[in-house]
């Protein structure tokens, strides 16, 4: 990575050929020291995971799939705030790079024409309510061809390569990312969550949408209506409840 504009994002870059997943790999660093900032690439995860337990699926040399060891002073349940942020830097990185027309889905799948091409997950390590580290794990598809997807993920799943037609720089998606995410983060740790709200819900494609959620308690369907201080979705039900959720998949209808 030449050229970096950062001041502390990807200062430090570790890049490997393959590896189960650049979280663990990123978990072990910050065990060793590594500073906020640090970076894991990979060109290749054998286990790299998505949220809820999933499985996230990471070729050879054709994405981008990456690690941020971050150590912000703030409490554990403002985390998702986070997963917003880096949703929101994501997503605006990509605009710049590729030009193509993106949204986010609560609370942080991007999607292209309605199918997925990036995923964010946060994994976290703290004692009692003060956060350690968070490691945000960023997937990007970026270079992959409909045939380097097995059949069943065709119907969900993009790049950034089929969408725009053209083979898209890692490299430079890489730095615009690295650059969009430390704006944000300086934003958000001067003046809070408000101004990041703001930014995520003009990306959004979830909100004053029908959708549907399953949680532990059972399917609720209803109408997005707003974000919550917290980065909780707040959906009306048919009956006008006003119910928040805070984790989880949302469906659009
Ligand atoms: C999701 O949408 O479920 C989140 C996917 C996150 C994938 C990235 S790829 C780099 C990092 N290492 C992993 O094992 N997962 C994340």
């Amino acid at each position: 990575l030449n050229g970096m504009r950062t001041k502390v994002l990807g200062q430090k870059v570790h890049i490997y050929d393959e590896v189960d997943s650049t979280q663990t790999i990123a978990h072990k660093l910050v065990a060793a020291g590594a500073l906020e900032g640090t970076i894991v690439l990979a060109e290749k995860q054998t286990a790299g995971r998505g949220r809820m337990g999933r499985s996230w699926h990471s070729p050879s040399g054709k994405g981008i799939w990456m690690s941020l060891i971050l150590t912000p002073r703030i409490p554990v349940y403002f985390m998702p705030q986070l997963t917003l942020l880096s949703a929101v830097a994501l997503c605006r990185a990509i605009q710049k790079v590729c030009h193509v027309e993106i949204g986010i889905k609560w609370p942080n799948d991007l999607l292209i024409h309605g199918k997925k091409v990036s995923g964010i997950l946060l994994e976290s390590s703290g004692e009692d309510e003060r956060l350690k580290y968070v490691i945000a794990g960023i997937g990007i598809s970026v270079n992959l061809l409909t045939e380097d997807y097995p059949e069943e993920l065709r119907a969900v799943a993009t790049s950034l390569a089929i969408e725009s037609g053209i083979e898209v720089s890692r490299e430079s998606l890489v730095q615009a990312f690295l650059l969009e995410f430390e704006e944000m983060y300086a934003l958000y740790l001067e003046k809070g969550f408000a101004p990041i709200r703001l930014l995520w819900e003009a990306l959004s494609v979830t909100l004053k949408r029908p959708i549907r959620t399953t949680t532990p308690t059972g399917v609720i369907e209803g109408f997005a209506d707003s974000l919550d201080d917290s980065g909780a979705l707040t959906v009306i039900s048919p009956t006008g409840e006003r119910i928040k959720i805070y984790s989880g998949d949302v469906e659009l209808r």
